[in-house]
């Protein structure tokens, strides 16, 4: 199967280029971005998104901010790399991912002696991030591979493939790797309301890998659970604290409605998207404009005046999470993230 790659570094630019999720699946185009500015606003409208591809874009996106801030002296330089970084980080508040591949590589730019070494070092640390990730994900398919049966239908929400990732995919990594180690899967892709990334993104990449999918609105997914169409739930995470897991909004009422039908619920991750140190009640669930639920293109969905919650994502509690599936190996209940992360990296294995 075919690696695509989500977002890179362009020497040329310099800065970094980007497939523009926002268009697809009617325009596949290539966008680039040579300032900060124009990297938070492709954050914020989700022109890069899903949470691993949202620490390669904040790695490099300090990256970016080494490039463009001037360096009459040291101390402002270094003043303005790190503003830049905070502002990357909050762009989108509930992804750990981000605010963790930003405190990486702003760790290894104020270690470095002078501003052409820390401009360096933190490309260099940026690329090291990237290409960690593409690993994991292959890690994170092989060994979710081997808990699908040979034939299998799978159930996702949003989309946790390669577009949301370096490449390659969490959740989607798992089909991809199932598929390529000779198993039978096809996928039932959820809409995924308001912004459609499970019809728009999943549907786009899955078909394009000749893969089996097909759309449903969020609101089938208790229909074929109960009507035994699908043998697994399968998702990708934005969080993993100690007690929950956040996703897109909608895969909680999924995991409640795997367990009532004995239907097990993935949660395919890599390391870097699990935080001991908060609790889901410390996490910050992100709520988006109104806009995204009263239009669609010029028409008006919702009266005026009519307010809406648009929450992006929720939190499923870990009694309902069958497995975590990382780039170590397969964690199960009791799930003890802390214990985990505080082994020293080698050592992780679940
Ligand atoms: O708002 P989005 O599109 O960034 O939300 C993305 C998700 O919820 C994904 O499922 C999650 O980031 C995991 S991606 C491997």
């Amino acid at each position: 199967m075919k690696e695509t790659f989500t977002l890179w570094w362009d020497e040329a630019l310099p800065g970094i280029r980007y497939i523009d999720q926002t268009l697809l699946p009617a325009e596949y185009a290539i966008a680039g971005c040579t300032n900060v500015d124009r990297l938070i606003a492709a954050i914020e409208r989700l022109e890069i998104r899903g949470a691993p591809a949202l620490g390669v874009a904040g790695g490099y996106g300090v990256a970016l901010a080494a490039h463009t801030c001037p360096d009459s002296s040291s101390d402002g330089f270094v003043l303005a790399v790190r503003h830049e970084a905070g502002r990357i980080r909050e762009s989108r508040p509930t992804a750990v991912n981000l605010s963790w591949g930003v405190d990486r590589v702003l760790a290894r730019f104020l270690a470095a002696a002078d501003a052409a070494s820390a401009r360096a070092a933190a490309l260099a640390e940026a690329h090291a991030i990237a290409a960690e990730d593409t690993r994991c994900c292959h890690a994170i398919g092989d060994y979710g591979a081997a808990l699908l049966p040979d034939r299998c239908t799978l159930l996702t929400h949003c989309n946790a493939g390669a577009l949301a990732c370096s490449s390659w995919g969490t959740a989607l990594g798992v089909v991809r790797s199932a598929v390529e180690a000779g198993k039978t899967v096809k996928v039932i892709a959820c809409e995924t309301r308001p912004l459609l990334q499970g019809a728009r993104l999943t549907a786009w990449e899955l078909a394009r890998d000749g893969i089996d999918v097909t759309v449903i609105t969020d609101s089938t997914a208790a229909h074929i659970m109960r009507t035994g169409k699908i043998d697994a739930v399968i998702v990708g995470a934005d969080r993993i604290t100690g007690d929950a897991v956040f996703n897109k909004i909608g895969t909680y009422m999924h995991a409640v409605c795997a367990r009532h039908h004995h239907i097990p619920f993935y949660v395919a991750a890599p390391l870097s998207t699990f935080d001991a140190s908060r609790t889901e009640q410390e996490v910050t669930i992100e709520e988006r404009g109104r806009g995204e639920l009263a239009e669609i293109g010029n028409r008006t969905l919702i009266p005026d005046g009519v307010p809406v919650k648009n929450y992006a994502f929720d939190a499923t509690p870990m009694n309902l999470v069958s497995a975590i599936i990382t780039e170590q190996g397969i964690i199960r209940p009791p799930f003890d993230i802390g214990a985990l992360l505080s082994r020293p990296a080698a050592n992780r294995t679940p």
